[in-house]
């Protein structure tokens, strides 16, 4: 099983995604029954209320209503994807739930997948019912044996149940849910390539339009979640949309799981979101005696270095990206002031330029001379004008890609000259690291000292 920690958050938050009770051990569940939580509905409750109560339309109608936003990172209204969807004549329909977790630091996914399997299935399912797919899949890292060992036992379990399967609960309507193994680099995770994948093809990303809600696997209409917007799904379907849409943030309803670090510990959490990235931070613990938070990386490897000062930023879609960051993978950062911004940067532009498929040339070369850039700020040989090219190639190639792994791997230099602009001039005109970080300028000012 996962080894990871699930953080304590308050206990007025509410538990959507993960039922306080799921927040011990992973653990492959005994059966549908077994599995509800303490004094909570039992699952496929939301399912079944679809089929009995609601039929389609209604189904997709309260979806909109509860304003569920994909937690996949770009916070797309999920009821948009289902209308488009249901609303394009096709011979099949498909239902993809995106486990593959690309961020190789967030393990949010996973423990979702771990802790609460059945809440994946019936989003899943009531997905499938809604827009008409009698297919459904599951796709996870070939690498997450446990997970998928636990996800095997819950789909068996649905299945015995007739949650899944040939007449689903007496509904007249066939669904056919199967467990798909993925492996490949961070850009797998984007929608296109994974279901370039799951055809068994070379992934790289396609033009837009048409989405995949419109042509999708096979070229039949498909939605791609994330699988934590699906796990929301049963619980608005049982409470109700008006219920959904007060928890949180009024433009991102709903909670979310954020995977955070910091010096003192980390783990997975339950974040109401537009809780202050301050709330969410502080799951982390303390920086310790004597030393100051210095830097909140929010999003993953593509997500923007925010300073204390924007700690009071309201962790949601909107504010984050005027903030210069994203929800992205749902990681969260915590670096003392023993980190050095260029580096940090550096670091992360060097990863988004090494994961960048190679398909558009803007966000090929693009992403390489911000990263040679970055390195030669680092090594103290930057050049006369790398600033102006820095700001001007990152505003550049933005928007000229075929997906948003562009946009994003500009956001760590962006956030950093934004608002780190002090450290960043120390190692331009002075040749200094002030933290002592890069190399070999730490080496020049020890030999000083
Ligand atoms: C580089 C890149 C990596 C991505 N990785 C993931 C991922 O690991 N998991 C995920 O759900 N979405 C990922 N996405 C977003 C997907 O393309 C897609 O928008 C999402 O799965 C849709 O689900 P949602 O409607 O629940 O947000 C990634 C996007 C990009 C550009
Ligand atoms: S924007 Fe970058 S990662 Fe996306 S398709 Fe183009 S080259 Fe590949």
């Amino acid at each position: 099983m996962t080894d990871v920690a699930i953080l304590d958050t308050p206990a007025n938050w509410p538990a959507i995604l993960l039922p306080r009770a799921a927040g011990g051990k992973a653990s492959a569940p005994a059966g549908v029954a077994a599995s509800a939580p303490a004094g909570g509905p039992p699952a496929f409750d939301g399912l079944r209320k679809a089929i009995r109560d609601l039929g389609p339309t209604a189904t997709i109608a309260a979806i909109g209503a509860s304003g569920l936003r994909g937690r996949g990172g770009a916070g797309y209204p999920a009821a948009d994807k289902w209308r488009a969807a249901a609303g394009t004549a096709a011979k099949g329909r498909v239902v993809v739930a995106n486990g593959y977790g690309a961020d190789p630091a967030s393990a949010t996914d996973q423990v979702l997948m771990e802790r609460n399997p059945f809440a994946v299935i019936e989003g899943l399912a009531i997905a499938a019912f809604a827009i008409g797919a009698e297919e459904a899949i599951i796709a996870v890292r070939t690498e997450a044996a446990s997970t998928i060992r636990i996800l095997e036992a819950a789909l068996a379990a649905a299945s015995k149940a007739g949650f899944v399967g040939p007449d689903v609960q007496g509904s007249g309507r066939r669904l056919e849910i199967t467990i798909r193994t993925v492996q490949g680099a961070y850009l797998l995770g984007e929608e296109t390539i994974l279901l370039k994948a799951l055809e068994g093809k070379r992934g790289q990303p396609e033009q837009r339009p048409p989405h995949p809600a419109t042509r999708g696997l096979r070229g039949l209409p498909t939605v791609v979640h994330n699988v934590q917007t699906l796990a929301a799904v049963p619980w608005i379907l049982v409470h109700g949309p008006e219920a959904f849409a007060k928890i949180g943030a009024s433009d991102s309803p709903g909670t979310m799981l954020v995977q955070v670090r910091g010096p003192e510990r980390s783990g997975v959490a339950e974040v109401p979101l537009g809780t202050p990235l301050r709330q969410v931070a502080a799951l982390a613990g303390s920086v310790g005696a004597g030393r100051n938070v210095k830097a909140v990386l929010v999003g993953g490897p593509s997500g923007g270095i925010l300073p204390p000062s924007a700690l009071d930023t309201p962790y949601a879609f909107g504010p984050l990206r005027a903030a210069g960051a994203h929800i992205g993978s749902g990681s969260v950062i915590v670096a003392d002031d023993r980190a050095c911004i260029v580096d940090l940067a550096r670091v992360l532009t060097r990863y988004c330029a090494d994961e960048a498929c190679g398909k558009s040339i803007p966000c090929r070369i693009g992403t390489r001379r911000l990263s040679e850039i970055g390195d030669r700020i680092a090594a103290g040989t930057s050049r006369a004008g790398d600033l102006d090219l820095l700001t001007d190639l990152a505003a550049d190639i933005v928007g000229s890609a075929l997906c948003d792994h562009e946009r994003l791997a500009t956001l760590p230099l962006v956030s950093g000259m934004r608002y780190f602009r002090a450290e960043l001039d120390e190692h331009l005109e002075r040749g200094s690291c002030p933290a002592g970080v890069c190399h070999p300028m730490a080496m020049a000012a020890s030999a000083t000292h």
